[in-house]
C-alpha cells in the first residue's frame, strides 16, 4: 500500500457522533455506545501513536481522557440500567472502520512525521469534545428537561462541563506543544 500523509480529515473520520431519538432509552443507549468507544478504541489509538511518535505525557493525557469518557458512560447505565451491550450505532461502526484503515499503515507514516501525526490528533481531539459540548449533548440535556427529566438532564449537563474540560486540556496541550516545536526550530 502507498504511504501518503495521515490528514486531519481522515483522523476526524474516527469521530463517532452519538445520535439523537426520540426515545430517550435509545438516545441514551447511542451516548454509551460512543463514549465506550472512545474510552477503548479511540482514545486509545491516539495515547499510541503520541507514544509511538515520542510524546509520553502526550500519551498520558489521552489516556487520562480515555478514563473519563468510560465514567460518562458509567453515569448514563446508573441511570438506564437495561442498556447492557448498547447496540452498535452505525455512525460508531463507520468511526472503527475509518481508524482500521488509519491503523494499516499508520505506524510508518509516524515514523516519517512523528509531529504531523500528533498535532492533528490533538486537533481531532479539540474538535471532537467541541462538537459534543457545545452542539450534541446540550440536545441530549434539552430533551431530558423537555420530557421533565432533571436527573437525566444534570447528567448530560455535567457530561458538558467534563467534555468542555477536554477541549480545554487539548487546546492547552496543543498550543504547548506548538510552541516547544517553534522553539526546536527557531
Ligand atoms: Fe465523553
Ligand atoms: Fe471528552
Amino acid at each position: 500500500m502507498e504511504k501518503t500523509e495521515i490528514t486531519e480529515e481522515m483522523i476526524f473520520e474516527c469521530f463517532a457522533a452519538a445520535c439523537k431519538s426520540d426515545d430517550m432509552t435509545m438516545t441514551a443507549e447511542s451516548f454509551v455506545d460512543v463514549e465506550e468507544y472512545e474510552n477503548r478504541v479511540m482514545y486509545p489509538e491516539f495515547a499510541r501513536w503520541a507514544s509511538q511518535a515520542g510524546y509520553p505525557e502526550l500519551a498520558t493525557l489521552f489516556r487520562k481522557v480515555a478514563g473519563e469518557e468510560k465514567l460518562h458512560a458509567v453515569w448514563l447505565r446508573e441511570l438506564y440500567t437495561d442498556i447492557g451491550i448498547p447496540r452498535r450505532g452505525e455512525d460508531t461502526q463507520r468511526a472503527i472502520d475509518a481508524l482500521e484503515t488509519i491503523r494499516a499503515n499508520c505506524d510508518a507514516l509516524i515514523a516519517l512525521n512523528p509531529e504531523g501525526v500528533v498535532e492533528k490528533a490533538l486537533t481531532v481531539a479539540i474538535r471532537v469534545e467541541e462538537r459534543e459540548y457545545q452542539d450534541i449533548y446540550p440536545h441530549f440535556r434539552d430533551q431530558a428537561l423537555e420530557q421533565q427529566d432533571a436527573k437525566t438532564a444534570a447528567v448530560y449537563q455535567k457530561v458538558i462541563d467534563s467534555e468542555c474540560q477536554h477541549a480545554q486540556w487539548f487546546q492547552t496541550a496543543l498550543s504547548d506543544f506548538r510552541s516547544t516545536q517553534a522553539q526546536a526550530t527557531a
